[in-house]
Formats: C-alpha cells, structure tokens, sequence
C-alpha cells in the first residue's frame, strides 16, 4: 500500500519525507489555511519535498471554473494531481481532465455509487473518507471493502486512497481490504512506528551490550 501524508505544513512533511517512507501527499483547503499557505506557492515547495503525486484541491464547483482552477493547478508542477470533489459537474471536469491527461483525485466519497460514477469518468484516485463515516456510527472500512471488491470485478484502474484516517488501526484495516494508498497525518504516521515491546527490547539490548563490553573476553 502507498502511503501519502495528508499535511500542508511543510516541515511536518519534510520530516516523514525524511524517513524514506512516503509515496505522495494529500492537501485540502483546510489543511492549507491551517498552515496559513496559498495553494499556488504551498504546492511547488511540497512537490520539491515529495517525490510522488501531490493532491491540489479546487474551490471551484461549476464545471467551467474547475477546469480553469485544475488546469492551473497541473501546471504547477509535473506530480500534482487535481483534487475534485464528487458532484456531477466535478465528474464532468474529471472527463474532461481525463482527456486531457491530467491525473485527478476525486474526494469527499461517502459511497460505493459515487466511487463507480468516479471510476467511470476516469479518476486517478478516489478518496472514500474513511473517519468522517465513523464519525456517523456507520463503519467507514465496509465502504473501502466494497470499492475495492467493485474496481477488481470490472478491472477499473482507478486507485483507491483510504483517506480520513484517524488512527493506526484505520492504517492496518485499509492494507488488509486492499486499498491501493492511505493518505495519512504526520501525527499518525510516526504512530505507526511506535511499540512498546520494541522501546523495551531496545533498551535491554543496549544495557546488555554496554554490560558484556565491559565484562566479556
Ligand atoms: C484527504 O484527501 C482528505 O481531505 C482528508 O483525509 C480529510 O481528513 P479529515 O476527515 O480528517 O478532515
């Protein structure tokens, strides 16, 4: 599984990038104004950090002005992908962009209907918001399981990016449906290296090699 970080705060990114794990970054607006950035100057910095798809999210919700927002947004760098959200005039778009080559992510998937109508028009990826569904008493992973099982029925290339997560379990169950990436927080991904048993182990390991170098022949 490809694992993005979902962040727009630059040295948060610059520090998961560090550990050689990540495959790609997910933005959206509120993640931009909750680092204070405009998403003209924020995408070229993380696509210099990030060697992999960088999602842009459009503010536009007529066809028209999600193309000419999305156009713009590819042409900020060679890995952005356009982020749409899933109503039809952004199904519309995401043809068009289709056409035209330039990847797309389709988000705020709540459905497994919506997620085929995604896959139809040609989307790059789609975000089926996984902690948000939660949130409703409802188990956001039956919806992963179930765009999964529809795009390997009929071959659809469509990528689907367990987005949302909020927590390393989330992490674990989206692998274990086969969900193609995750898109998930700083804060959870360095969760995810995390064991206690691992910390302890460690530090026996250590105390015992200081111990034999001082004892051992
Ligand atoms: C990413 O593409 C989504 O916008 C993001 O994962 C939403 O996460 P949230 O529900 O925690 O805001």
């Amino acid at each position: 599984m490809k694992l993005f970080i979902d962040s727009a705060d630059l040295s948060e990114i610059k520090e998961i990038a560090s550990m050689g794990i990540l495959d790609g970054c997910t933005t959206n607006p509120s993640l931009l104004a909750k680092v204070g950035r405009k998403i003209e100057t924020a995408i070229p910095e993380i696509c210099e950090i990030v060697d992999g798809p960088v999602s842009a999210e459009v503010v536009s919700v007529n066809y028209e002005e999600i193309l000419t927002e999305g156009r713009a947004l590819a042409k900020l760098h060679k890995n952005v992908v356009v982020k749409v959200p899933l109503i039809s005039e952004g199904l519309k778009a995401v043809k068009t962009f289709t056409k035209e080559g330039i990847k797309t992510n389709v988000t705020l998937c709540f459905s497994a209907t919506q997620a085929l109508l995604a896959a139809k028009a040609g989307a790059t990826f789609i975000s089926p918001f996984l902690g948000r569904i939660d949130d409703t008493s409802h188990e956001g992973m039956e919806l992963i399981e179930q765009i999964v099982t529809i795009y390997q029925n009929y071959d659809l290339p469509t990528q689907v990016l367990a987005a949302s997560i909020r927590s390393p379990y989330h992490v674990t169950q989206a692998a274990m449906v086969g969900a193609h990436c995750a898109t998930i927080p700083g804060s959870i991904l360095k969760q995810l290296i995390k064991h206690p048993l691992t910390d302890i182990g460690l530090e026996k390991f250590l105390a015992d090699a200081k111990k034999s170098a001082a004892t051992a022949k």
